[in-house]
């Protein structure tokens, strides 16, 4: 391989067998504070390399001139292809514009880039479909509901407390986490069995910036104090990711909660390491989705090596993800439910942890 590489010229395009021909591909990930990304990106770069083409991986720390000057500069290198995993999926506009200027085919992954029409393909998991699982976590957890979402006969009447946080309001995936999860608990709330004691029941008041655990930390502080001060308790916290669902945890535990009866059941996303020992060997937290980094970034790469290629690539949604100025084709893989009973299936015989590694 790296013989062969070393033949090609440097930057041409990729070749049609399929090897990259040592072409270039900028990868643009958002952030190193959480796990998922530094998985995401590792194993994009892996499975490119392993195509024949060269990567240039940057982070942006969650700032967004950053990640903007990190896309400039992959432009300026002669990058062929872009995937980008954006930090606002709305900043992108000009920097893309340029890639299009280039003829850089872009490539949307895990989140939707926004309001430009220069973006080709859309990477991600059936979003909307994580927010149903996430608020059947919730509802499985407090008796109402099993995994898929079945309702279970002779299920307790509530009415339950649950407390509502949604994801960072610049991040397009954020919304359709928080539709999927709302309309899957709207029945229960009309109904009476759950209660959303804080009121608190908007997206803008549910958002937490950049998915930062702390300003969640804070906000379940907040709710503790203006809501449950009287002695109630709250029995279930909608979360959307795994580190939100610390912070919710820290200021739970900060508020004297402990262990057992009381503690709410709480969800997540990711399968972040942390999390799932919480899930499998604390029980602070309930639930959490998994979805399979490696999955993903197959599908990124091979629909980038595609358009490299001129190809067609695979697509199975081309009805849900309008940015702003189209539709774009867009491929969703599936999410699955993780609770303490199926850490092993899922997690362990999948590969993605080891036993050692949960403890
Ligand atoms: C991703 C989630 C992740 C969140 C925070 C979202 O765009 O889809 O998997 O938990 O960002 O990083």
């Amino acid at each position: 391989m790296v013989v062969s590489l070393a033949a090609c010229s440097q930057g041409g395009a990729a070749s049609g067998d399929g090897a990259g021909g040592g072409a270039l591909v900028g990868v643009a990930m958002p952030t190193k504070s959480s796990e998922r990304w530094i998985q995401d990106g590792k194993a994009v770069k892996e499975q490119l390399e392993a195509e024949g083409y060269k990567v240039d991986l940057q982070y942006a720390e969650d700032d967004i001139p950053t990640q903007v000057s990190q896309i400039e500069n992959m432009i300026t290198k002669g990058a062929e292809a872009l995937i980008i995993a954006s930090i606002d999926g709305t900043t992108l506009t000009q920097v893309l514009q340029d890639a299009a200027d280039a003829d850089i085919p872009v490539v949307a992954y895990d989140r939707l880039i926004r309001d430009t029409p220069n973006v080709s393909y859309y990477a991600s998991f059936d979003n909307y479909k994580v927010g149903q699982q996430q608020a059947n976590s919730v509802l499985n957890g407090l008796g109402l509901v099993d995994l898929e979402g079945a309702p279970i006969d002779g299920a307790p009447a509530g009415p339950f407390n649950i407390e509502l946080f949604a994801g960072s309001p610049d991040d397009n995936n954020a919304t359709f986490f928080w539709d999927g999860a709302q309309d899957t608990l709207k029945p229960f709330i009309e109904a009476g069995t759950l209660v959303v004691k804080s009121e608190q029941t908007d997206f803008e008041q549910a958002a937490t910036l950049r998915w930062d655990g702390e300003t969640a930390q804070k906000r379940m502080e907040n709710i503790l104090t203006s809501t449950y001060s009287d002695g109630t308790k709250v029995n279930g916290v909608l979360s959307p990711y795994d580190g939100i669902s610390r912070g919710i945890i820290s200021a739970l535990t900060d508020a004297g909660y402990t262990t057992g009866d009381e503690w709410p059941i709480i969800s997540g996303q990711d399968a972040e390491i942390d999390s799932v020992k919480a899930i499998a060997n604390t029980g602070e937290q309930f639930a959490t989705i998994f979805k399979d980094t490696r999955k993903l970034a197959t599908a990124a790469v091979e629909m980038t090596v595609a358009v490299l290629n001129d190809e067609e690539p695979e697509v199975n949604n081309e009805e849900d993800y309008d940015n702003g100025e189209f539709v774009v084709p867009s491929y969703l893989l599936d999410s699955q439910i993780v609770v303490k009973d199926n850490v092993t299936e899922v997690l362990v015989e999948s590969g993605y942890w080891t036993e050692e590694e949960i403890g």
